[in-house]
């Protein structure tokens, strides 16, 4: 089984080349120390918007830096999506090996158990410009394998989805995930908890 630091140490392990709807080359893999830069500049790029459907401690470098600092220190795997035509972060994909005492209530509440041996957290931003282009879906996928190797067979959405996020809701609907049920996010916002059950073929590490 993969562990964060094994990624940490080496990120090829989790990186993939994919093309984009328009066939332009695109690469996914995990966040480095080197990308605050340019993770800075996908953060202040998102629009107050997009702010609003997904929510992050800060948009600007300082925000970046903490992301990067984090690397390998804690529960998170970040991966991002590489444009590779203009080098820029276009994506980032968010998975927490740990779990809240409100995520595992409310589950429980509809009759469904979480572990930290078989659940993980997701959440999945794209930076504006390509939002509704396919993207989400071509790179999920490869979260969902990243997720086998790290040994979890179950995802949950990091914090739900906002219950008006309708593109969302598709994106995750098509994609397998299953409607756990509502309920009310911290700032009082209806919000939905969805779960997608890995099923299916581990495939072997890469080499
Ligand atoms: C959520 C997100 C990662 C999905 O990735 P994506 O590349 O946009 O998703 P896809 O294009 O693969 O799928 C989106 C689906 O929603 C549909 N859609 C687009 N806009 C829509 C709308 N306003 N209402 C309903 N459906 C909509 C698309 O047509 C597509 O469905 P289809 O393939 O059946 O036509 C991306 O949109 C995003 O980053 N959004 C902003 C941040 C966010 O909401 N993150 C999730 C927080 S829980």
């Amino acid at each position: 089984m993969l562990t964060l630091t094994d990624i940490a140490e080496d990120p090829l392990i989790l990186t993939r080349g994919l093309r984009l709807r328009d066939a332009s080359p695109a690469v996914l893999r995990p966040l480095v120390h080197a990308d605050a830069e340019r993770l800075a500049d996908f953060l202040a790029g998102l629009s107050p918007e997009s702010r609003r459907l997904s929510t992050f401690d800060g948009y600007d470098f300082a925000a970046a830096r903490e992301l990067c600092a984090a690397i390998a220190r804690y529960d998170k795997l970040r991966l991002v999506l590489e444009d590779e035509s203009s080098q820029r972060i276009v994506g980032l994909f968010e998975l927490s090996l740990a779990l809240t005492a409100s995520d595992i209530a409310r589950y429980r509440a509809a009759g469904i158990h979480l572990t930290e041996r078989t659940d993980c957290r997701f959440g999945p931003t794209l930076a504006d410009a390509y939002q509704g282009s396919g993207a989400g879906s071509l790179v999920l996928p490869f979260v969902t394998e990243a997720v086998r190797l790290l040994g979890r067979s179950r995802i949950i959405l990091w914090g739900g989805v906002l219950a008006d996020n309708a593109r969302a809701l598709r994106f995750y609907e098509k994609n397998g995930f299953q409607l756990v049920g509502p309920f009310t996010g911290p700032h009082g916002t209806p919000s939905l908890d969805m779960i997608l059950p890995l099923t299916g073929h581990v495939p072997p590490l890469p080499t």
